[in-house]
């Protein structure tokens, strides 16, 4: 486990899940089974293992199945001892003692930088991890731990005393759907960015140069899920003004940040699960 000093992260997972409906009008898309789990759970399994065991998950109305299935219940744990299943029992103790897991309200959807500011009084002054809670890693081939990446994000924040975000490659032709990150590649994986934009027009993203080569080769980075951040991003946060159908964008926050603290990028380490769409849940469970 990576000891660090602090151990805190928030899991926003108040969004409508639109692509969902009408599933997501009683099931939260964070709920959707992967496996033997709900998809929050490999999210929280995730920040715990990297040493993230203050977890502030972020929901909506109508998304209480998801402190629901984190809460204790005794009354049924009672009756799983009681008629000899013991291990059962002992598995719903676990989930539910795995992390400190508190809950608060996003009242208005207003996007996925006003989730964040949810958590800044839980945050208080400290540094904190972010983790999009429809979205979970596995590890690369080859094995690895699914929180490696959050792993080396919280190094490259004690290390270089910046906010930071995980990227992956994504071909030229699909950057409009993702922020995207530009920048110079300073160590094998690890960018300082310089530049940030949200779901940029074709041809106008910007691009992370890299190592290998002085005048090129330079490549797509797409924002992966997966943050760390300096308290300062609240400030930044609070100042945001509210962009494409009133939401406040976390790209927005992060490039007024990166302008004042610098900022660096981790490549992801693993493969990015995103849910949020039927497409990506299907892929998931592939
Ligand atoms: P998405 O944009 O993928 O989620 O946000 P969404 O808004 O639920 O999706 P659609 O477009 O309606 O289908 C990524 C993450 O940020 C959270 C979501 O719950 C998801 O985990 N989020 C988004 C919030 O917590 N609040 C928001 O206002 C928006």
């Amino acid at each position: 486990m990576t000891m660090t000093y602090f151990r805190k992260a928030i899991i926003p997972a108040a969004g409508f899940g639109t692509r969902f409906l009408p599933i997501s009008k009683t099931v939260p898309k964070e709920m959707l089974p992967v496996g033997d789990k709900p998809v929050i759970q490999y999210v929280v399994e995730e920040a715990v293992e990297a040493g993230l065991t203050e977890i502030l998950i972020v929901i909506s109305r109508g998304k209480e199945a998801i402190p629901d299935y984190f809460a204790r219940n005794p009354e049924l744990e009672r009756r799983l001892e009681s008629t000899g299943k013991g291990d059962l029992a002992a598995g719903l103790r676990r989930l539910s003692e795995m992390a400190r897991i508190h809950y608060i309200y996003q009242n208005e959807m207003k996007g996925l930088g006003d989730a964040v500011l949810q958590g800044r009084a839980f945050a208080g002054d400290e540094p904190f991890g972010v983790l999009l809670g429809d979205t979970f890693i596995t590890p690369a081939k080859g094995g690895g731990r699914s929180s490696a990446t959050l792993a080396r994000l919280l190094e490259t924040l004690m290390e270089r005393k910046t906010s930071a975000v995980a990227v992956e490659p994504v071909p030229a032709d699909r950057v409009a759907r993702y922020g995207v990150a530009g920048g110079e590649e300073i160590a094998p994986g690890i960018f300082q960015v310089s530049q940030m934009v949200e779901k940029p027009e074709p041809g106008k993203a910007p691009a992370v140069r890299l190592l290998s080569g002085e005048s090129g080769p330079s490549r797509h980075y797409a924002f992966a899920a997966r943050y760390v951040f300096t308290p300062g991003l609240f400030a930044e946060l609070e100042q945001t003004v509210p962009g494409k159908n009133g939401e406040i964008q976390l790209t927005d926050a992060m490039t007024a940040l990166m302008d004042k603290e610098g900022f660096h990028a981790v490549e992801l380490d693993g493969v990015r699960r995103d849910i949020g769409n039927p497409e990506g849940l299907r892929q998931a469970l592939s």
